[in-house]
């Protein structure tokens, strides 16, 4: 039998403690070896970066440095890589299951033990992640995926049918797609690229994968550490550079099987319009699967009977930790009129005790936005907001990005609910927040369900009394993916709480789950009679 999957235990990073001794040399080393050259890997061979065509990643928190030299795949180098994808396909899906997931087991293992600092590093220079982000990230949930994806594909094979009548034989072959799957994953998540990859081979299918630019040097890790378990040759394979052409690349080819996205709900837009043009034309075998987790416009709301302390403290990391940049961070908040002194003096203490600044010293809560294009997009909704008379500003405000891209955490309070901030998705550190009053409480329920920008991924309701809880579980039932009860937004634990958004959040076909490995899946139905 498998082993049965756990979570990987978060390490603390103490002072003094081996951890932090361990993931402080992992550093040392790569800055000692910067900018590091990211090979393409074709055929499960290095292919050493060339000339011309050399791309960079740029470290956030200095972005005058380079973390990574890497090159752009050619139209022609997307198009060998699909075809060798498609050839490596028959071999690996006759692969007994074990040996798969055997690989998969081995990955989780070097990543919890011989590579953990290595690709947390990676994360953290790369991605601008502290310490502590890195942690649950690159370390725990890439693990995580990968034991519980391997427990997934078997609780699939095992669904069989539920009787045989007499004289007959039925059971349910659980192929792979015909094609092959594009994953296309963010910066946000070292981890969510494993699980992009990692769900969809473990049931046999082959995967072309374009990580973000943003996260090259981490996702190549991740690669190289799947090869040393033992993952074939074009099995997985990465291509970086031009987005639109990788795109269409492969969305111009009749093997296209499925797309796994985890990015924004715009671009999403964009390829399903593309593949919905490619089906239209019957260019496609089969019907593409569109698999996607998209952006969010989460919210925190905060009953009359909240733990006010609890409220605020799980605030401040929802919407503040890794500079809001996760999907599920919290941006908005509806807060009880007789909680508001109590949480606001407490909120704004919170953040002015706040450090931000090198994701590499232990004492900074949050570090820069990604990049240049984020900076510029946050400061200038900061901006018009500072000039908005129906917001008051009650902490923040300020940015600076003459080193890295840094942005202060910033909260408004809004006096009207009718504000764009309700439905904007901010992906920075940026709140607002809006005081309702105790007895409105039920007519509010409906306007955050109207609210959110048509985005429903994440939720939380802070509140002691449990007729609150269960109205707001109610009447938000279709407002989050995942709505949870006193505790914050972000946070999603494989095997604990499966992660997917609703509405224009993207297909809900639930991130650390059976369903989402089901949509790589073709079954065929046999029947036998003797
Ligand atoms: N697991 C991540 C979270 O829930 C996406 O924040």
């Amino acid at each position: 039998r498998l082993p049965k999957p756990f979570n990987e235990a978060n390490l603390h990073y103490a002072q003094s403690s081996p951890e932090r001794k361990g993931l402080e040399e992992a550093l040392k080393k790569l800055r000692s070896q910067l900018p590091v050259s990211v090979p393409s890997i074709r055929n499960g061979k290095e292919v050493a970066s060339s000339g011309s065509d050399q791309l960079s990643q740029h470290m956030p928190a200095e972005h005058a440095n380079v973390l990574a030299k890497y090159t752009a795949a050619t139209k022609e180098d997307v198009s060998a890589v699909i075809e060798a994808a498609l050839k490596a396909k028959q071999e690996w899906a006759d692969m007994p299951f074990f040996d798969r997931a055997a690989i998969f087991l081995r990955a989780a293992e070097l990543v919890s033990s011989k590579y953990r600092f290595e690709i947390m590093a990676a994360t953290m220079l790369g991605q601008g992640k502290n310490a502590w982000q890195a942690e649950i990230d690159a370390a725990a949930e890439l693990a995580d995926f990968y034991r519980f994806n391997v427990s997934f594909a078997q609780d699939i094979y095992d669904r069989q049918p539920t009787i045989n009548a007499p004289g007959h034989a039925g059971r349910t072959d659980w192929r792979p797609l015909e094609g092959f799957v594009y994953a296309i994953s963010p910066f946000n998540f070292t981890a969510i690229g494993g699980n992009l990859i990692s769900g969809p081979a473990l049931m046999g299918n082959t995967v072309v994968w374009k990580p973000s630019p943003s996260s090259v040097y981490a996702s190549h890790l991740v690669y190289k550490i799947l090869l040393e378990a033992g993952l074939p040759p074009n099995v997985i394979q990465i291509v970086n550079g031009d987005a639109e052409m990788i795109t269409q690349t492969v969305f111009d080819h009749p093997r296209f099987a499925a797309l796994n996205f985890t990015g924004s709900s715009d671009v999403f837009r964009h390829l399903y319009h593309k593949a919905a043009e490619g089906v239209a034309s019957k260019k496609y075998g089969d019907f593409p699967r569109m698999v996607a987790e998209t952006s969010g416009k989460n919210f925190h709301l905060i009953h009359s009977s909240a733990d006010v302390s609890n409220a605020v403290k799980h605030t401040m990391r929802a919407s503040f930790e890794y500079s809001g940049q996760k999907c599920s961070a919290c941006s908005r908040v509806y807060l009880a009129k007789s909680q508001a002194d109590a949480f606001l003096t407490e909120l704004k203490q919170h953040m002015s005790e706040t450090k931000m600044g090198d994701p590499e010293d232990f004492k900074n809560f949050l570090g820069p936005v990604i990049n240049r294009p984020a900076f510029d997009r946050v400061t200038k909704i900061i901006k018009t907001a500072n000039e908005d008379s129906r917001l008051e500003r009650i902490a923040g405000g300020n940015y600076d990005d003459s080193k890295g891209y840094y942005i202060e955490p910033t909260a408004y309070v809004s006096n009207t609910l009718d504000h764009h901030l309700f439905d904007q998705e901010l992906f920075g550190p940026v709140l607002i927040i809006y005081v309702y009053e105790d007895a409105e409480f039920e007519s509010l329920l409906a306007k955050i369900d109207a609210q959110g920008g048509g985005f429903a991924l994440t939720g939380s309701i802070f509140a002691n009394d449990p007729q609150a809880i269960r109205k707001a579980e109610n009447q938000l039932r279709y407002a989050a993916g995942n709505f949870y009860t006193n505790c914050k937004t972000t946070g999603a634990v494989i095997g604990q709480q499966s992660f997917g958004g609703a509405r224009g959040s993207g297909t809900n076909d639930k991130a650390g789950s059976a369903d989402s490995l089901r949509r790589f899946t073709s079954p065929r139905t046999l029947k036998e009679e003797f």
